[in-house]
């Protein structure tokens, strides 16, 4: 669940939903952004990357289905499309097409339990 809070300040907070169980990931689109988010607590250390896939530039989302952005094992983010499979410390690409490249993180805090997310989304093609 996406939401918009104003804090004390005024400033404009976007809520992507709660900090995950260890291990565990989400998928986040952000308001008025054609873009999702995948946040995913691993670790110990909170994680967020784009959810476009450096193979193609950037242009294609990852999971086959709801969330799935982990490949078999559950230890590697992966791309549906061509099987790339990314570090979840790192972002980089361990294996597939994309061999080297790194998806594009997302910069995120938690507070007070919740994924928040406290600057804008790096550029996309
Ligand atoms: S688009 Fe992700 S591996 Fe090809």
């Amino acid at each position: 669940m996406v939401a918009r809070r104003r804090t004390a300040c005024g400033e404009t907070r976007v809520i992507l939903g709660p900090v995950p169980r260890e291990g565990t990931l989400y998928g986040a689109d952000i308001p008025g952004q054609d873009a999702r988010v995948i946040v995913i607590l691993w670790q110990g250390s909170l994680r967020a990357y784009f959810d476009r896939c450096p193979h193609y530039d950037f242009q294609t989302g990852m999971a086959w289905k709801r969330d799935a952005y982990l490949d078999g094992t559950g230890t590697r983010l992966a791309c549906h499309a061509h099987g790339a499979q990314f570090d979840i410390s790192t972002g980089e690409c361990v294996q597939g097409p994309c061999l080297g490249q790194s998806l594009l993180p997302a910069p995120v805090e938690a507070i007070d339990g919740q994924v928040v997310l406290t600057g804008p989304l790096p550029k996309t093609g």
